[in-house]
C-alpha cells in the first residue's frame, strides 16, 4: 500500500495537495475515507459523556480493536533498533492501521488549535508521555516508549511499551522491567468490587522499591467510543479516588515511572511532556476490562 505524502493531492478530491487539505487538516498522513473515524476527526464534539459500564457488544467490539492495537505495537517495537527514526515508526503504525480498516487515533485528537500531527505518540529517553515521531534516528542506549492507539468498529484500544534501542544500562534495562511489574501488579488488584485505588497503591510501590518516582501528571483513564473518559486512574496512591470496579468498567492502567524526578513540564510543540531533572522515563498500557470474577487484558494480541 502507497502512503501518500503531503505534496500529493488530496484523496477527498477537492484537488487541494493534502498539506492544505481541511478534510485531513493538513496534519500528517491520510486515511482512505471508507475507514470510519472517530468524531474529533470529523470535527465533531463527542455525543453525551459514555457511561464507564460497557454493554456487551460494546465488549465484543473492544476486544477486536484491542487485540489489532497489541498486534501493530508487536510489530513496531520489533522493528526498534538503533538509527531508525520515530517518524518511520509512525509511517510503521499508521500503514498497519489503515490496511486494518482502522483510524489511528492520535491523528487529529486534541484542542482544535494544536491538533495532534501523528499517528502513534513516540517518547524517548526523559520524555514522558505524548512525544511526536519526526526525524530524530534513535541512538544505541535509548529508551523508547511506543504508544498506539486505534479506533475500530466505533471503539479505541489504547497500549505501550518501552523498549530498549540496542544496549541499554543497567538502570536503563531495571526502570523498563520495573515498569512493566509495576502495571501487571496494578492490573493483579483489578476485580469486582475493589476500589480501583489500590492499582495506584501497587505501582507505587514496585516503583519505591526501587528508588524510582511515579508521574502525576498523567493518568489512565476509561476508554471505548470515546478515546479519553471517565475514570481518571491516578497511578499513585490517592486517597480520595473512590472509584470501586464494577463489571464491564474498561479502562487503561499506564504508569509512567521516572528514574529520579517524576516532576514534568510541557514542550513548546504543546505535547511532549518531558522530566524537569531529564531522568529518564518506562512506560507500559494495557486497556483493561473488568469481568465478573477478575480483569481481561483487552490489549492482548488474538
Ligand atoms: N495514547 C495516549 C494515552 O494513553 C494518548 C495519546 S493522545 C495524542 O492516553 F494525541 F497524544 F496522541
Ligand atoms: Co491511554
Ligand atoms: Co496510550
Amino acid at each position: 500500500m502507497r502512503v501518500l505524502g503531503r505534496n500529493d493531492p488530496c484523496w477527498c478530491g477537492s484537488g487541494r495537495k493534502l498539506k492544505h487539505c481541511h478534510v485531513t487538516m493538513g496534519v500528517g498522513r491520510s486515511v482512505p475515507p471508507a475507514i470510519a473515524r472517530p468524531p474529533y476527526a470529523r470535527g465533531l464534539a463527542a455525543d453525551r459523556p459514555e457511561a464507564m459500564v460497557k454493554d456487551a457488544s460494546t465488549i465484543a467490539r473492544m476486544r477486536r480493536t484491542g487485540a489489532l492495537a497489541a498486534e501493530i505495537l508487536t510489530t513496531i517495537a520489533d522493528s526498534v533498533r538503533p538509527g531508525i527514526t520515530t517518524d518511520h515508526l509512525d509511517e510503521l503504525g499508521h500503514v498497519l492501521a489503515v490496511e486494518a480498516a482502522a483510524y489511528p487515533s492520535p491523528l487529529g485528537y486534541g484542542p482544535k488549535d494544536n491538533l495532534f500531527p501523528k499517528s502513534i505518540c513516540t517518547s524517548v529517553n526523559e520524555e514522558i508521555c505524548h512525544g511526536i515521531p519526526g526525524a530524530r534516528q534513535l541512538r544505541d542506549g535509548d529508551i523508547v516508549s511506543i504508544d498506539v492507539t486505534v479506533y475500530r468498529e466505533g471503539v479505541h484500544g489504547d497500549t505501550c511499551v518501552s523498549v530498549p534501542v540496542g544496549d541499554v544500562n543497567d538502570d536503563g534495562r531495571r526502570l523498563i522491567e520495573t515498569t512493566r511489574e509495576a502495571l501487571d501488579a496494578a492490573i493483579a488488584t483489578v476485580a469486582p468490587g475493589e476500589p480501583l485505588r489500590r492499582a495506584g497503591q501497587a505501582i507505587e510501590a514496585v516503583a519505591t522499591r526501587e528508588g524510582f518516582g511515579v508521574v502525576r501528571d498523567f493518568v489512565g483513564h476509561g476508554v471505548g467510543a470515546e478515546f479519553h473518559t471517565d475514570p481518571r486512574v491516578p497511578h499513585y496512591d490517592e486517597p480520595r479516588f473512590s472509584t470501586v470496579c464494577t463489571p464491564g468498567m474498561t479502562f487503561t492502567i499506564e504508569p509512567m515511572i521516572a528514574e529520579r524526578g517524576w516532576r514534568a513540564e510541557l514542550l513548546d510543540d504543546g505535547w511532549t511532556a518531558v522530566t524537569i531533572d531529564g531522568s529518564r522515563v518506562a512506560q507500559f498500557e494495557h486497556t483493561l476490562l473488568v469481568t465478573e470474577d477478575g480483569v481481561d487484558i483487552l490489549t492482548r494480541r488474538a
